[in-house]
């Protein structure tokens, strides 16, 4: 299945592309890429007066919308949304294996890794996000059906074993303290918070509970990664094997 590179949006389901109500597009944000991509219209519903409501609202939101030739539902060899690129990152360098995505939301990364083979656990405490991703999966089976939880994974929530857990836009240091415990040696943690700079600067997000912070511990875990991109920081951390001298030597 090929992946689409920016987010095609329509108000009509008989054409391609991930249908938004425009009075519902709050629902929809978190699935939105960020405001550096662009997001594709079919040209014939720009001149509809729902698809001139949704390009407004998407504007409003600091998108650029672009307007292409209109698709057909039929398409379906394509999908109209896009994982986290740390998360298309990780499928690109690692086989699939078993992961958790904590605060999955819409399952856009859930669904992208259980298409590639993945074995997925996709969590959120918010029945209304389960309901969405069991959509989303609906509309581009994996390989192994995803394990959707409904749970708050804050408290003393059993956190399950896998390879790599995600932790997309969503972030919880009580939880990230236990994992680092609970994991096996070579698990991987992927992040994706706001920056501690893109916070100072526009106070979004309120609470830092939702920010890796400079201060936030990295239990001695392996940086594999980390970047920071506009208002994003991206990492990927990975608990030491014992005995792995050299990977913290290389770090
Ligand atoms: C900004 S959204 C990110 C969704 C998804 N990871 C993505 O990037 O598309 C944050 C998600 O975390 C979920 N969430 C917040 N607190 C949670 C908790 N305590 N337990 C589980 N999920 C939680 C919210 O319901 C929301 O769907």
């Amino acid at each position: 299945m090929r992946l689409v590179r920016s987010l095609w949006l329509t108000t009509d389901p008989v054409r391609f592309g991930t249908v938004v109500d425009p009075d519902d597009l709050k629902r929809w944000k978190s699935q939105l890429p960020e405001p550096s991509r662009p997001i594709w219209m079919a040209s014939g519903e720009l001149l509809t007066a729902a698809g001139k409501e949704l390009e407004a609202q998407l504007r409003s939101l600091g998108y650029v919308v672009r307007c292409g030739p209109d698709r057909l539902a039929d398409q379906r060899s394509l999908r109209a949304w896009a994982p986290s690129p740390l998360i298309a990152m990780i499928a690109k360098h690692w086989e699939p294996g078993t992961a958790v995505d904590f605060g999955c939301g819409g399952g856009r990364d859930a669904v992208f890794l259980a298409s590639l083979g993945w074995r997925v656990s996709g969590i959120d405490s918010l029945s209304d996000c389960i309901d969405r991703a069991q959509g989303l999966e609906a509309t581009a089976p994996g390989v192994h059906p995803v394990d959707w939880q409904c749970a708050d994974v804050r408290g003393d929530y059993d956190i399950p074993q896998a390879q790599v857990y995600l932790f997309v836009r969503f972030f919880d240091l009580p939880l990230w303290t236990r994992l680092a415990e609970s994991a096996k040696p070579g698990a991987i943690v992927a992040v994706q918070t706001f920056s501690e700079r893109h916070r100072a600067e526009t106070g979004h997000p309120r609470s830092d509970r939702t920010v890796w912070l400079s201060t936030t511990p990295d239990f001695g875990w392996h940086v594999r990664y980390a970047r920071e991109k506009g208002p994003f920081l991206y990492r990927i951390l990975q608990k030491l094997i014992a005995g792995d001298v050299n990977s913290a030597a290389d770090s």
